[in-house]
């Protein structure tokens, strides 16, 4: 799953860059379900097979990290029977999925504030990060409870009890001192946001990390996501020109 010598790849061009991070805004599940008639739980349970194929085919494309949004702070709001599906979905999912990921050499991460969860979904968090820490392929990020600016916020706390124990001076805060107290600060900021659902908003997602991330919004319902969708926003990545607020490089530079 970690070599990318499969099929997939031939659908990029050569000279395709691979972005270092894809993360990834899962929209639309409800969308999906209410339009068939269904509970929206059933979208989220079909949301959950797109997971698996945008995994799959990350590993397949050598993608080196994939960030999926899963549950955010603002999704407890939902009713009540939606919230407990979705955490029980993850859950499940999370319990099905441990031998798939210690097979393909998956390292999972999770992000977002763990200590508001239920304690059964904390222990199977802790249980496939332990069980996939040594693994060397694709790192999988899953956002679950997860707040771009509760993240913010509590790195912001941390630092201040750094500087309140006199570990630290507010002068050393700077952008990589900020960034080394953020969750998975091991992980590179994103190249690529693909945001399905056609919503053109960022949803509270990242926020410090996609400073400069390209941003491709597709009509696609999460549910119907396939490595073909991927496939399409590498190559709409691909004609970005990226500058990080410097003016374009020119030939005779
Ligand atoms: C995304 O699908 C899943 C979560 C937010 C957990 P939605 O449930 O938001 O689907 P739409 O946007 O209502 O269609
Ligand atoms: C973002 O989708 C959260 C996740 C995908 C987990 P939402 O459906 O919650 O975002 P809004 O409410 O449309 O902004
Ligand atoms: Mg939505």
């Amino acid at each position: 799953m970690s070599e990318p010598t499969t099929n997939l790849i031939n659908g990029l061009p050569a000279d395709c860059k691979i972005p270092a991070h894809v993360a990834i805004i899962m929209d639309g599940n409800g969308r999906w379900a209410e339009q068939r008639g269904l509970n929206r739980i059933e979208g989220h349970f079909e949301g959950r097979k797109a997971a698996r194929r945008v995994v799959e085919a990350c590993g397949e494309l050598g993608i080196p990290v994939l960030s999926l949004y899963a549950f955010s702070v603002q999704n407890w709001q939902r009713p009540g029977p939606e919230v407990e599906g979705l955490i029980g979905l993850i859950e499940t999912a999370l319990r099905e999925e441990l031998d798939a990921l210690v097979t393909n050499d998956v390292r999972f991460i999770a992000s977002g504030r763990r200590a508001e969860l239920p304690e059964s979904l904390r222990r199977i968090l802790d249980e496939v990060e332990e069980d996939t820490a040594d693994n060397q392929g694709l790192i999988l990020n899953l956002l679950v409870n997860y707040g771009g600016r509760t993240e913010i916020i509590d790195a912001a706390r941390a630092l201040a009890q750094e500087v309140a124990a006199g570990d630290i001076s507010p002068a050393d805060i700077d952008e990589q001192l900020f960034a080394e107290h953020l969750y998975a600060p091991e992980l590179p900021d994103p190249d690529l946001i693909i945001r399905p659902g056609g919503e053109m908003r960022l949803s509270n997602f990242l926020l410090w990390e996609i400073a400069y991330a390209e941003l491709v919004v597709m009509p696609v319902l999460w549910p119907d996501f396939t490595a073909a969708h991927l496939i399409a926003a590498i190559k709409e990545y691909n004609t970005r020109q990226r500058r990080f607020g410097r003016v374009p490089a020119s030939d005779d530079q």
